[in-house]
């Protein structure tokens, strides 16, 4: 019989338990293009190391374990070389996929771009953007359907692009939409890409694909570059300043135009589509959650008092940031790190390790791992209060990664999507009535497959 004080649940995607028994290798086939993470059987969120078999692949969700991987034998554990292909293929050698001497170079000079004091600086404007946006919305009728994922891609896009390249962004953005439109669908994980002679046979053909649709987009990129190069003295100081104007500190050698432009294009993508899936995840859980959304709007207006929000204001949007981290924990935007691969033998966690065992590390396991959280399938933004969040260990949470390959635009995407969320949930509320209906994709990022058509309600008209 029905337990009646149960307290009915919307049924979300993605925020079922984990079944008992994971999928077949062909059910795995066939849902490549799903979210393959739902698939996984309930032990691995329950076992802190997971091996089947014989398998060199070793499912790693324990802190220590995680530290051992990403920190402490970090030398021993380098990305996989699938991955790194994908990566180069669209980025080049930018920080995502750069071999080692190159990555500290590069990440050493792109790191002065990423500190609190530039974070700071970029903020008001993440907040004018934020507000412009959320003024747009206001002005829309009730009612009007608005998809939120292109919507957040969109807003996220113009950001990137004014703080790390001063650029207006139109007709980057443009043609991003061609680029990267495509790139992500070659970005879809799937067992065939690991088949002999298949996989090498997909890979090439989405390597040529990606090499076409980024030649419009490499020549605004070039061009960008060559028109800031020759005004350097008089150029605002932000990433691509930083990039044109490093110097070896030793041979004096500056990055070559081919080294700034991977730069610029993995910041470029890397640094939009994860807070834009961020957000978008956020609105569809608020959406489902009146009492979590009221306790938000709560905040807002106590903060703000109907002003649009500032950066002055982020240490009082205490809940707000709690709801982004919240929605991260549930629907990860990077579900995985990338693969590692055992250069040499190890032990972690007692396991030992075998040169070319393959390591998985998935947020979307870690975040709900039976061992660290309670009801990990409840979304629950006060979890991150500091009496609850106390004894929590380090990595049970890791949206941005961890060790020395930690994404270097946490800070930032923080920053941004606590500002952008203070600034649409003010005006707006976004309703969906459908929400079972939505289907989650995971490639590199996670994400709703035909993106999320919501309907909006003007706060003032709605409360
Ligand atoms: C909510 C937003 C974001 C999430 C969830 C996220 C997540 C991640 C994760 C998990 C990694 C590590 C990947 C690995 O170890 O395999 C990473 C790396 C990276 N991220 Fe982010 N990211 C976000 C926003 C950003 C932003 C805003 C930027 C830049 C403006 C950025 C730039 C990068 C770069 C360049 C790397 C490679 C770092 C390196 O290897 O040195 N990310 N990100």
């Amino acid at each position: 019989m029905a337990d009646p004080t149960a307290i009915a649940r919307p049924a979300l995607t993605g925020l079922a338990p984990p079944p008992e028994k994971g999928a077949s290798f062909f059910a795995q086939l066939a849902a490549s293009d799903a979210n393959v993470f739902e698939l996984l059987p309930r032990a691995v969120f329950e076992t802190p190391i997971h091996r089947k078999g014989k398998s060199p692949l070793l499912m790693v969700h324990d802190p220590d374990g995680i530290r051992r991987v990403l920190v402490e034998n970090v030398a021993n554990y380098p990305k996989e070389k699938l991955s790194d292909e994908f990566f180069t293929a669209m980025f080049g050698e930018g920080l995502l996929s750069a071999a080692p001497a190159k990555w500290r170079r590069h990440r050493k000079i792109m790191a002065g771009a990423f500190d609190p004091r530039s974070v700071a600086a970029y903020a008001p404007t993440m907040a004018a953007e934020a507000n412009a946006y959320a003024q747009r919305w206001a002005q829309l009728p009730e009612g009007a359907e608005i998809d939120v994922a292109e919507a957040m891609k969109a807003l996220t896009l113009r950001i990137i692009c004014e703080t790390m390249f001063s650029s207006d962004a139109e007709e980057l953005t443009a043609l991003a939409g061609t680029a990267l439109g495509f790139s992500s669908d070659a970005l879809v994980f799937s067992l065939l890409d690991v088949i002999p002679v298949i996989g090498p046979m997909r890979m090439k053909a989405k390597k040529a694909k990606i090499h076409n649709d980024f030649s419009a987009m490499d020549g605004a990129i070039y061009r960008m570059i060559e028109a800031r190069r020759a005004n350097l003295d008089a150029a605002p100081n932000d990433l691509l300043t930083r990039l044109l104007a490093a110097r070896d500190a030793e041979d004096g050698s500056g990055l070559s135009a081919q080294e700034i432009r991977d730069e610029v294009i993995t910041i470029f993508e890397a640094g939009h589509e994860t807070t834009a899936v961020a957000m978008t995840f956020t609105f569809y859980l608020l959406s489902a959650h009146p009492a979590e959304a009221a306790k938000l709007h709560a905040e807002l207006d106590a903060v703000l008092g109907g002003r649009a929000p500032a950066p002055e204001d982020l240490p009082n949007l205490v809940y707000t940031r709690r709801v982004v981290e919240e929605a991260m924990r549930l629907y990860p935007p990077a579900p995985a790190v990338t693969g590692r691969v055992a250069a040499g033998p190890d032990e972690i966690c007692g396991h030992k390790v075998k040169k070319g065992d393959r390591i998985f590390i998935s947020t979307w396991v870690m975040h709900r791992h039976r061992a660290y959280w309670d009801e990990p399938e409840r979304f629950d933004p006060d979890r991150f209060s500091p009496e609850r969040s106390e004894g929590r260990p380090r990595f049970a949470y890791m949206p941005f990664g961890a060790g020395p390959r930690v994404c270097i635009g946490a800070a930032f995407a923080m920053t941004e999507a606590t500002l952008i969320l203070a600034a649409l949930a003010q005006k707006v509320r976004l309703r969906m009535d459908r929400p079972q209906d939505v289907e989650l994709l995971a490639r590199i990022t996670l994400a709703p497959k035909d993106g999320l058509k919501m309907t909006l309600e003007h706060r003032a008209a709605a409360s």
